[in-house]
């Protein structure tokens, strides 16, 4: 076994290994530099020990009951172990049973409770290949969140879907929730016959008649990826590989917005090699959604908040689709590694858009993530968390989600395009996908990373480059090439005529998209007056805008402003969205007074039920909130 491990390190932690005494025999052959391996890293955000033994595949059997919001069943693993126990994370879940192949009970213990759950150690006979627990979730089943019918687009049935990055998969499945561990499921999943189940999996297209649902993922995944979701669904065609799932009244219109999906595929798989998951298709959630969207291999999960009307918010479907290759082929191997998964997500989503809508298009929406980049900088060196500002992250101790910002996807996006600026765009397109192909359905940890760039691209094409400073550094390095947007520089030419007194309906804002719209929004005065306010809303309808976008950056200006006009969208903003990147800033510029924080309190005690609890993880915390009485006056 020892060898095994000791094989599949990358050489530095090997010898570390065999220096501190715990490795295995000195001739333990060294990896290959360009051979695909599978590092078996630390991970700190898993209990699991996957070099005594793991998991390779698992068989789900649950029942999912929407009236007492609990999910019941069993899950069935294929192992490859080595010792006599093998150690599973778990997280606010009941175990009930756990037993071998032929149904023999086996003893089990359930560790402490930390932030990583509870780590459930099973003690197995030596060469066990089969193992079955018996268990249900529970109220702290983070994961999961249900959704009364007022809490749907329909009005009708009960909803739920899970979110699984970055630990969460724990909180409704026994499992080793460690990016580094992957397997392949299968999910027999029962769920009321008025409702459908989809999974990141192959998918049913229509209900069953007895709400029984069987679900297949036959390529190795990492616990993060499983997802669910449950209700009354409805699919919508766009393309030969690709379409949309939403409730009734929602998915002819989602399939409207996503049109351009199919072409999207094509372009991605242009760029850097075969899509190899067989279908595309992408689920509209109900709007607590906290994310934007998540790459659930075969099945994003995305918000509501995307549907604009007007086609303008579908990056975030090339974003999601791009980690098809970045994330789902090749995947951090732990959360300090997150840059992998996005950093160059966000280099291929933009290098999707470029494909469909042009480069000026790609040039904006690089210039808004530059603008997110610096804003978040310097809020994490004003909080005293500038290490946060590097690549590659030191997590360990924190709950990973704590330090997944933007750093990662734009710092992370600026890297590869400063690297494609070295050698110029073929010759990096060439790397890229010979980087996927070479280790699809495997993990990648930074220094590996580092390695393969050295060898493949750098010294290959005699390029000087400072990886160390851009993986390792805080800040952004000086070398960084960042886009410019010469529409941008009409949009300020705009904003100063209206600033000098032009009347808003005056400005030349004719065929200006939502990136411009947005540009405009962020670069308003800090401070403006009443009339002001209004001059723009009447020419521009911000408050109305149906954008989520624009309506954000809009109420963050009335918000600093203390426009009361606009509480009321305010408040029914607060109260139906949940998608965390929209809730933080809304929230936070609420309490930066003390009519705003008194706001912002009364609104969250009536929201707060509305939301996901990775969103009300980050609001309890922003807003110091207790369960505790309302304040005297009400
Ligand atoms: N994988 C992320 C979402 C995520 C990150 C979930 C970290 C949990 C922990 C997803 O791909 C993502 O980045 N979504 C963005 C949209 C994107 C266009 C930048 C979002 O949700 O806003
Ligand atoms: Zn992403």
């Amino acid at each position: 076994m020892t060898s095994t491990v000791i094989k599949n390190f990358p050489s530095a932690f090997s010898v570390l290994l065999l220096i501190l005494g715990c490795g295995g025999p000195s001739d333990a052959p060294l990896p290959l530099p360009a051979e695909p391996l599978e590092p078996k890293v630390m991970d700190t955000h898993s209990n699991a020990r996957p070099n005594e033994a793991r998991i390779t595949h698992l068989d789900l059997d649950i029942t999912v009951d929407m009236a007492a919001e609990r999910i019941t069943g069993v899950a069935n693993y294929d192992l490859e172990a080595t010792a006599d126990r093998i150690v599973f994370d778990t997280d606010g879940l009941s175990i009930e049973r756990v037993s071998l192949a032929d149904g023999t009970e086996v003893e089990f213990e359930l560790g402490d409770s930390t932030f990583l759950g509870r780590a459930l150690t099973v003690h197995i006979p030596k060469g066990t290949k089969r193992l079955s627990i018996a268990y249900h979730t529970g109220e702290r089943s983070s994961a999961l969140q249900w959704l009364s019918p007022q809490q749907t687009a329909d009005r009708v049935h009960p909803f739920l879907f899970t979110q699984g990055q970055a630990i969460l998969t724990r909180t409704w499945i026994p499992v080793q929730d460690s990016p580094g561990i992957r397997f392949t499921y299968n999910a027999s999943v029962r769920v009321p016959k008025e409702l459908m189940a989809v999974m990141s999996a192959a998918n049913p297209t229509e209900r069953t008649a007895d709400g029984a649902y069987t679900f297949r993922m036959e390529h190795p995944i990492p616990a993060y990826l499983i997802a669910l979701a449950v209700g009354d669904l409805a699919f919508e065609p766009i393309g030969e590989r690709t379409g949309v799932y939403a409730e009734r009244s929602v998915v002819k219109k989602a399939a409207w917005e996503f049109a351009d999906m199919e072409r999207m595929l094509e372009s991605a798989e242009a760029l850097y090699g075969p899509y190899r998951w067989g279908r595309y298709d992408v689920i509209v959630l109900p709007p607590s959604f906290p994310f934007g969207g998540m790459e659930n291999p075969r099945l994003t999960f995305a918000t509501p908040t995307i549907l604009a009307g007007d086609r303008s918010l579908t990056a975030l479907v090339a974003h999601e689709m791009a980690h098809s290759w970045s994330g789902n082929l090749v995947t951090n191997a732990t959360w300090n590694d997150f840059w992998l998964n996005e950093g160059f997500t966000v280099y291929f989503e933009h290098r999707i858009c470029e494909a469909i809508y042009g480069a000026d298009h790609m040039g904006m929406l690089s210039v808004l993530g530059a603008q997110d980049l610096m804003a978040t900088m310097e809020r994490l060196k004003a909080e005293g968390h500038a290490s946060d500002t590097r690549l590659h992250l030191d997590v360990t101790g924190r709950n990973p989600d704590d330090a997944m910002t933007e750093v990662a996807y734009e710092k992370g996006c600026a890297m590869l395009r400063t690297l494609e600026a070295k050698v110029g765009r073929p010759v990096f397109d060439a790397f890229l996908r010979n980087y996927f192909d070479t280790y699809a359905f495997q993990s990648m940890t930074t220094e590996r990373f580092i390695a393969h760039l050295r060898e493949h691209l750098l010294e290959p094409n005699n390029v000087t480059f400072d990886v160390e400073t851009w993986t390792e550094g805080e800040g952004l390095p000086a070398d960084a090439v960042m886009a410019t947007s010469d529409r941008f520089k009409l949009v300020e030419a705009e904003i100063a005529r209206w600033t000098m007194g032009t009347k808003a309906r005056e400005l030349a804002t004719k065929g200006w998209t939502t990136f411009e719209w947005m540009h405009f929004l962020r670069h308003l005065p800090a401070t403006m007056s009443t009339e002001q306010i209004k001059d723009l809303d009447e020419a521009f309808g911000f408050t109305a805008s149906g954008n989520a976008e624009v309506l954000v950056a809009w109420l963050q200006s009335c918000i600093r402003n203390d426009h009361d006009a606009a509480y009321n969208k305010l408040d029914q903003f607060l109260n139906t969205v949940g998608r965390r990147k929209y809730l933080v800033p809304l929230y936070t510029d609420l309490i930066a007074t003390e009519k705003g924080r008194l706001m912002a309190q009364t609104i969250y005690r009536s929201a707060r039920s509305n939301y996901h609890a990775v969103s009300v993880r980050t609001l309890d915390e922003l807003l110091a909130w207790k369960d505790s009485k309302p304040p005297a006056r009400f």
